[in-house]
This record gives C-alpha cells, structure tokens and sequence, in this order.
C-alpha cells in the first residue's frame, strides 16, 4: 500500500502530497497567447536565436503578432489580416486551419486515441502509408514515417545507400541543392554557409543542376557511385526546374549503372506544381522520394519517406535488417497520421492539384505581364503551378552612388538586393508576406497555400504593381525609411 495520499488524477499536487521539486515560475498556456510584442522579442532574443530577430527586424516582421490564422490570411494583433503568398515554404497547401482537417484532429482527440505506435501496430500510420502507396506512381510502396523533411530526407539517402550495393556508395547531389540541415543532408545541401566547419560526410559528389552530360561524366567517373539525390524543383536555389530530357535521362543512365535515384519532393511534391510529384510531370519514376511540409495539412509534423519496394526489402527486408532504420519514437506518431489523411483525402476531393495549376498559370501570367511593365526591375519569372520564383536585377551596380552607402549599412544580405526591400515593403504597405530565398538573393519565392483564387493572385499583383511603380529608387528611399522611423 502506498504510504502517501494519492492526488486526484490531472489535479496539481498542492504542498502536502508533493514529493517531488516544487513547481518552478513556468508560463501556462495562457500566459504564452497573452504575451506582448515586446516581451515575446526579449524572450526569442534571450533563449531562442538572437541573430535571427536581426533579420527579422530588417524585415519588420518582429512587428506582427499572430492572434489568429484562417484561410490564406493571418490576424495580427491589430485584426490586420495579411495575405499569406509565403504558405511557410510549401507547408500550408491547405491554408491555415482548414476547417476539415481541424475537425478530424479535434474527434481523434475526443475519442481518446493513441499516439505513439512503438509498441503495437498503428492503423493510421498503416492507413496512411497505404494512402501513399496508391498515389505515387509504379512500385513506390514502402514508406517511412518522421518528423520532418530532413528526416525524411535522411532516410531516402540511407535506403539508396543500403539498397546500391556499393560497399563504399558514394553520392551525387547538385548545386545550389537544399536538403535539409541535420548532419547527413547536411553534406549533400550545397551551402557554405550551413555547412560551415562542420565535419560532414565525405562520400559525394557535386554536379551542376539539370547538366545531363555533367551527371553523366560524374557517375562514370567513379563506380562507387551508388545514388544520385536531386530536388525535381530546386527550391532553396530560386525555384530552379530541369527539362523533360533531362529527367527522362537521369532515369535512364541510373538504370544503365544501377544507380538509384532519389528525388527530394519535400517542397516541390504535394500537388504544388500541378501534379502530386512534380517528377510525375516529365513521365519518370524515382527509385525513392520525400515528402514532407503539406503532407501535415498545416497541422502537424510529419514526413515520408517512399521507396521502391525492391529497394526498400534490399535493404531492410529482413527481420535481421529491419531495425536498421526503424521509425523513430515519434514517427507514424497518431494524430500526425490522421491528420495527413484527412489532407490527402482533402487535396483530391477539393481538387486542389488542379486549382495550383490553374491559378498558378494565372499568377505566372500576370507576373509576366509586371516584367514586361518593369523590365528593369524584374528579370525573370519562374516556375509552375503555386511554385513561382520572381527573380529582380542586381541593382548594386545601378543605384545612384548616393543611396549606396545608406545600404551597404543595412545589412550585408540585402546590398544588390531587391528582395528584401519588396518583400519588407509588401508587408509594411500591402499586408502581402513573401518568402525569401537561401541562395539567390534576388529571387522573392511565392507558394501561397493551393486554395488560392484568382481574386488572392489579383490582390497580390495589384498590390505589387503599385510598389514597383514606386521605382527602385522609391523602393530603397522608402525601405530605409522604415529602418530609422
Ligand atoms: C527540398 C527540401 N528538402 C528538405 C527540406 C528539409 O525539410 P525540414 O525543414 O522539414 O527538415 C526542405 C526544407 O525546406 C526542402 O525544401
């Protein structure tokens, strides 16, 4: 028998049952939705990341607080509503709080269901690798559920791995390529900046994108070459696509050297460019691919990984094998899986592939139609479907000399850029947000949730006109003046 009280279940144990440390000075749930602009930028600043609210702050973002998020608009703290052209890298196909997919998380919580499916068999991890067994193309049957793009990305580089049959694999990943951060992706994301000093895996290989004869000379080049990884839209690159020759030919000289190719779907996949894979456009199927980001419905953590039954049972097909790279505690995780197939089934039945396409050609349109108005501001317009990249002139050069110095004082990242300054001043003026890009400077990305209208597009294109009209020079004059008002 227990020698002390017990307190009622869920009730704070008050003074005379406590056992254990006394409750420390924690913030509840309401405090944190009450917290004000201020305090929220002391506390990111003191225990989250201090040199990113400099960024922030350059942007203005640091101004906003999010009270609410509905549809293709956040509510500040002001009611303002701003119209979300950023959709959080391609993670909110849905919009914010899609009414369908709030009310299959919200039954799953009532009805008491699990989460972790560690130890038993979980049907919605089961239902919803099935659900992606059927909607990607050929043999792509075996999935791997985590948490997150890179860890769905780590997984597809270590199946291939496994899979090739080199006893020493080596790996060919592309320029300007965006994998993720964690250490093995890591390796094959080809910035010095995030790769910093880090000691990183040394098997690979990097080639140009979409340079078919450069693939061609690395790959036979080194018979240890056992997996060539590529985004099928290079995201993090500026919104960069390869040909249908191209593609058609990583299939074939893959196959010809029993290579195994994994396309990175993770921001491109999920319906963004008008079809579920963006690979399925140029009639070729990986050997393995990642998706991640939507597949959470905007609502949960979750990533996949989907290989080739042949691959997968090569490499872990046996009890023996089996555990090498299981799923992790929180993979296939509950409500992350029933989340991800109430969105599956949402994508379809509102035929959102098809509204991304459709909308998505429109933007695209008159995007095109501002680069003929302003050509010395907008050298390119990129893309398909809600994945749209609007690249601007480097203006470093032509900024009249007595602006440079006010900007070169700003910030080392936005000094030939028009990016930044748009993107600041959509905010600030337009109530539009815009995403940026990790290695193009110049390119403003756009992937606004795949329930975008034309209304949304007009609204945006508008709004952006009336900006350029300012001219680059209004643009600059007009950003600085955020910076010391
Ligand atoms: C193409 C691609 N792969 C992998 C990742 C990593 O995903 P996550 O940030 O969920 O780890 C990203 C993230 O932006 C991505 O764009």
């Amino acid at each position: 028998m227990l020698d002390r009280p017990i307190a009622p279940p869920h009730a704070v144990a008050e003074a005379p049952f406590r056992h254990g440390p006394p409750k420390p000075a924690l913030l509840t749930v309401e405090d944190a939705k009450a917290l004000d602009l201020r305090t929220m930028a002391d506390l990111f600043k003191e225990h989250v990341n201090p040199g990113q609210f400099h960024f922030m702050k350059l942007l203005g973002f640091h101004k906003v607080k999010v009270e609410r998020a509905e549809g293709m608009y956040y509510v500040d703290q002001n009611g303002r509503r701003i119209l979300d052209f950023f959709g959080g890298f391609g993670s909110l196909a849905f919009g914010h709080n899609h009414p369908r997919i709030l009310k299959a998380r919200k039954t799953f919580q009532d009805e008491n269901r699990h989460e972790i499916a560690i130890a038993f068999l979980s049907q919605y991890a089961a239902a919803l690798a099935k659900n992606l067994a059927t909607i990607s193309p050929g043999d792509l049957d075996m999935v791997f559920l985590g948490s997150s793009g890179s860890e769905a990305m780590e997984a597809a580089i270590k199946v291939a791995e496994r899979a090739s049959g080199r006893k020493n694999c080596k790996i060919v990943h592309a320029e300007n390529s965006f994998h993720g951060k964690t250490k093995g992706v890591l390796s094959i994301t080809d910035s010095t900046l995030y790769q910093g000093e880090f000691k990183l895996v040394e098997n690979r290989y990097k080639v140009p994108f979409g340079d078919l004869e450069a693939l061609t000379r690395c790959v036979e080049s080194d018979p240890e070459i056992g997996v060539v990884v590529l985004e099928t839209v290079q995201g993090g690159g500026g919104i960069v696509e390869a040909s249908t020759d191209y593609w058609r030919g990583v299939r074939a000289l893959c196959d010809k050297h029993k290579v195994l190719w994994v396309a990175d779907e993770v921001q491109c996949g999920y319906g963004r460019t008008g079809t579920f894979y963006a690979f399925e456009r140029h009639g070729v199927v990986p050997d393995v691919t990642a998706l991640a980001k939507s597949l959470g419905g905007g609502k949960a953590a979750i990533g996949a990984m989907i290989a080739r039954r042949e691959v997968y049972m090569k490499a872990y097909g046996t009890p023996k094998t089996a555990m090498i790279h299981a799923h992790a505690t929180f993979g296939g995780i509950g409500e992350a899986s029933i989340t991800a197939i109430e969105a599956l089934n949402t994508l379809y039945d509102e035929d959102l592939i098809g509204n991304s396409e459709i909308v998505g050609s429109y933007l695209i349109e008159r995007l095109n139609d501002l680069k003929a108005k302003y050509p010395q501001i907008i050298k390119e317009v990129r893309g398909r479907g809600l994945m749209v990249g609007l690249e601007f002139h480097d203006f470093s050069r032509t900024l009249p000399l007595a602006l440079r110095p006010m900007v070169a004082l700003l910030d080392d990242k936005l000094k030939g850029s028009l990016s930044g300054f748009v993107g600041a001043l959509m905010l600030r003026d337009y109530d539009c947000l815009v995403a940026f890009t990790e290695y193009n400077r110049n390119v403003i990305r756009l992937e606004p949730p795949l329930i975008c209208t034309e209304e949304h597009v007009d609204t945006f294109c508008d709004a952006l006109d009336d900006l350029l009209g300012r001219g680059i020079v209004g643009i600059v004059k007009d950003f600085i003046k955020t910076q010391i008002g």
